[in-house]
């Protein structure tokens, strides 16, 4: 079984401009939305003109067959920003996920924009309450913005659902990413503590089906 993996980092000079974006993230009602703050939108992405097209207003919704935490539940976020979709460091995350990611010429994108927030020291936040997991598509990429004031946040990749199987783990920083095979491989994401009164992790996770 030969599985897609890649792992790599993007220029800290084009990521960094993106992490006050993410200061623009307000809590929401859904189960993890007090720490786990989130944008969601839907693309087409055109790998040879580069262009992307926004689907305003989608929702996510993930079978529980996915999502044992909060899977079957529609969920409606704010669209990425306009200011973020049109960045430079945008189009190199979703381009980068498309070209790594051996996706179609034209390709339906789902992308999340995530902080998780840790507030005490004494009581790491659980990144992934759903544990090892894949999350139903054919390719998941998870790119790293920034860790401010915060440890952890590591991307684990296993190739079964058994921490024992173990391939590989990303720790979490700037410009950090894995894009894999979401059919055949498996992920976590570890505990995140904060240094102090209040830490963050900022990511992006992008998914896709190959036959879109
Ligand atoms: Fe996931």
């Amino acid at each position: 079984m030969t599985a897609l993996l890649q792992v790599g980092n993007l220029p800290t000079e084009i990521i960094s401009p993106l992490c006050k974006d993410f200061d623009t993230l307000t809590p929401n009602l859904y189960k993890d939305g007090s720490y786990r703050l989130r944008r969601y939108s839907k693309i087409i992405y055109d790998k040879h003109t580069k262009e992307i097209a926004l689907l305003r207003g989608s929702q996510f919704v993930q079978s529980e067959e996915f999502n044992k935490f909060q899977g079957g539940v529609v969920r409606q976020y704010d669209d990425l920003s306009d200011e973020l979709l049109q960045s430079k460091g945008f189009l190199t995350i979703v381009d980068t996920f498309a070209k790594k990611g051996e996706l179609p010429d034209s390709a339906t994108i789902e992308i999340h924009q995530i902080r998780v927030v840790a507030k005490d020291p004494t009581t790491p936040t659980v990144t992934t309450p759903e544990g090892i997991h894949q999350d139903g598509y054919d390719r998941i990429g998870m790119f790293t913005i920034n860790l401010a004031d915060a440890q952890g946040g590591d991307l684990c990749v296993y190739k079964a659902n058994d921490k024992k199987t173990l391939i590989t783990t990303i720790p979490s920083k700037m410009g950090a990413y894995c894009v894999m095979d979401d059919d055949k491989l498996w992920h976590y994401g570890t505990d995140l503590i904060a240094d102090k009164q209040s830490g963050h992790w900022d990511l992006f996770v992008l998914t896709a089906s190959l036959s879109s």
